[in-house]
């Protein structure tokens, strides 16, 4: 189905290779306005197609004066869309209309003061914007010599024109990045072009959402069964309870105990399902099988691998156990089908919670069914909310596909298995009763493959270490480690050498990414 016909109002984004084109797109959905990303090349034509109320040129990398540079089809400046350039969007904006674009006399990287321009009669852009105000400028070039229709609404003392206006275009340029959070009033100014210029009657809300998803669903699946792998990650639970609340107990949920989960995991999640949802849920008891396999091997990615095809293996025969399913849901969202390269309405060719591994075996024959393929991760958390998924599922920091196997060092038993959700139990209760699980955005414990001396009471004592890695990021690709508050660290450490059995000694990981990774495997 075209886009267009499932949302009323859209904003499309433009994207000429700019790391924050998904960022753009989240803030424009934090004004209730449905946004896509689309490559910039994307014709005139087909943009028209889709009756976006507005476009965001994004940032880019290049020069516009680079022959390689990206450009796009000169229509799209005709079709009387209201237009935001950001960055490279707006040098290749300003070069388009006539005007002078060089490179600045330095590059200017970070904060800058923006001085709006008053003595103008204040740009919509701009209603509501403090005249002085920090924001994030990342560029090379600038616009210099406007054409006599362009307006110059505000400066910084090295970008003279460092936002314009050209209202007979109904384009609006800014030279520095707005959504990111240096730019103090970026969130004003991008609802100022959602709302004011583009007029959105604000209406994508997620109870819409939810309602149009719930149609999407039944129209889709009809009468057929639908099986859904639970994982204990956000996407697979929000994803099932859509479903569920979609086809009630035509859905199956299957949820492989690889024996590799945190502590209650399983539990937990199952006790959401069994209470909300009309839902038939099968836990497949599989930790014996996965330890089996996993016995004595070391190398983490060959635990990946075998922990993959076992888990292919199980959710296979569980699956042909329920009788005429023809439907798998998914719970792939937006970055996934960005990163993947798919194309909007295309099939992701895997299956994601285990995107690691391949897919499953051809002979089980789903048709997917991926009803958060358009959100992104706050998209996906707020219709969690909005279904009634409690707080601590919907904010549940992301867990790894393998587990617990490679937090624990080299090859697994049980036993240490359990050794390690013990002690990876306290650091987040621990984090969680410091009021840090939502600053942080992953906390837990790691075995390590080593043992060490330590002293209790009078004995002298040779045993496990734990080190506790807790990190920062927003994307995953960087991480910085968390400064946790020195009582939180102690706490943490004193209840894990306390209670976790075959424990001497705690370790806090403060190395960020790159060059170290999140998990140690
Ligand atoms: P790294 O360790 O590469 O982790 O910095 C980045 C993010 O990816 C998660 N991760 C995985 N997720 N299967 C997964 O589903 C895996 O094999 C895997 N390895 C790492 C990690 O938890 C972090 O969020």
């Amino acid at each position: 189905m075209d886009a267009s016909s499932e949302h009323q109002e859209i904003i499309l984004i433009l994207d000429f290779g700019s790391q924050y084109a998904q960022l753009l797109a989240q803030r424009v959905r934090e004004n209730q306005t449905y946004s896509e990303i689309i490559p910039c090349e994307t014709t005139a034509e087909e943009i028209a197609n889709r009756s976006p109320i507005g476009l965001i040129l994004s940032g880019g990398p290049s020069s516009v004066y680079d022959p390689k540079a990206p450009k796009i089809d000169p229509n799209v400046y005709k079709l009387g869309v209201p237009i935001l350039g950001v960055c490279y969007g707006m040098q290749l904006t300003c070069k388009e209309f006539g005007a002078m674009v060089e490179p600045a006399i330095r590059r200017e990287y970070g904060p800058a003061e923006l001085v709006v321009n008053a003595s103008e009669s204040v740009s919509p852009l701009f209603e509501g914007v403090s005249l002085k105000s920090q924001v994030w400028m990342s560029h090379g070039d600038q616009a210099t010599r406007l054409p006599s229709d362009f307006t110059a609404l505000a400066s910084t003392s090295t970008c003279p024109n460092a936002a314009v206006a050209c209202e007979s275009a109904r384009f609006y340029g800014i030279q520095f990045h707005p959504e990111v959070t240096h730019t103090v009033e970026g969130g004003k100014i991008i609802a100022n072009f959602v709302s004011k210029i583009c007029k959105s009657s604000r209406d994508w809300t997620m109870k819409n959402f939810v309602a149009t998803a719930i149609e999407k669903i039944r129209a889709q699946v009809g009468k057929e069964r639908v099986i859904c792998g639970l994982s204990g990650g956000v996407d697979s639970a929000v994803a099932a309870a859509l479903i569920s609340r979609a086809v009630g107990s035509q859905l199956t949920c299957i949820f492989v105990d690889n024996g590799m989960m945190r502590k209650n995991e399983i539990e937990s999640v199952a006790k959401v399902f069994r209470a909300n949802f009309d839902v038939n849920l099968v836990i497949a008891d599989a930790e014996d099988r996965f330890l089996t396999a996993l016995a004595g091997v070391d190398d983490p990615q060959r635990k990946r691998k075998i922990i993959g095809k076992t888990f292919i293996d199980v959710f296979s025969e569980e699956a042909k156990k329920i009788d005429g399913a023809r439907f798998l849901a998914q719970g792939t969202i937006y970055p996934d089908v960005i990163e993947s390269g798919g194309k909007k309405g295309g099939q992701a060719a895997t299956i994601k919670y285990h995107h690691n591994v391949g897919g499953l075996p051809d002979e089980l024959e789903f048709e997917l069914v991926e009803p958060l393929r358009e959100l992104f991760k706050g998209d996906v958390r707020r219709v969690g909310l909005e279904l009634g998924l409690p707080e601590n599922l919907v904010w549940r920091h992301p867990f790894p596909g393998p587990g617990l196997a490679v937090r624990c060092l080299g090859s697994v038993t049980k036993e240490t298995l359990d050794l390690l959700r013990e002690a990876d139990a306290i650091v987040v209760d621990e984090i969680v009763k410091a009021n840090l699980y939502r600053e942080t955005s992953q906390a837990f414990a790691v075995l390590l493959p080593t043992r060490s001396v330590g002293v209790m009471g009078d004995g002298r004592t040779y045993e496990n270490a734990i080190a506790v890695r807790c990190v920062s990021t927003t994307d995953f690709m960087t991480a910085d480690w968390s400064r946790l508050p020195y009582e939180v660290l102690a706490k943490i450490s004193a209840r894990i050498i306390n209670e976790v059995k075959g424990v001497n000694r705690v370790v806090y990981d403060i190395s960020s990414k790159p060059p170290a990774t999140i998990e140690w495997e």
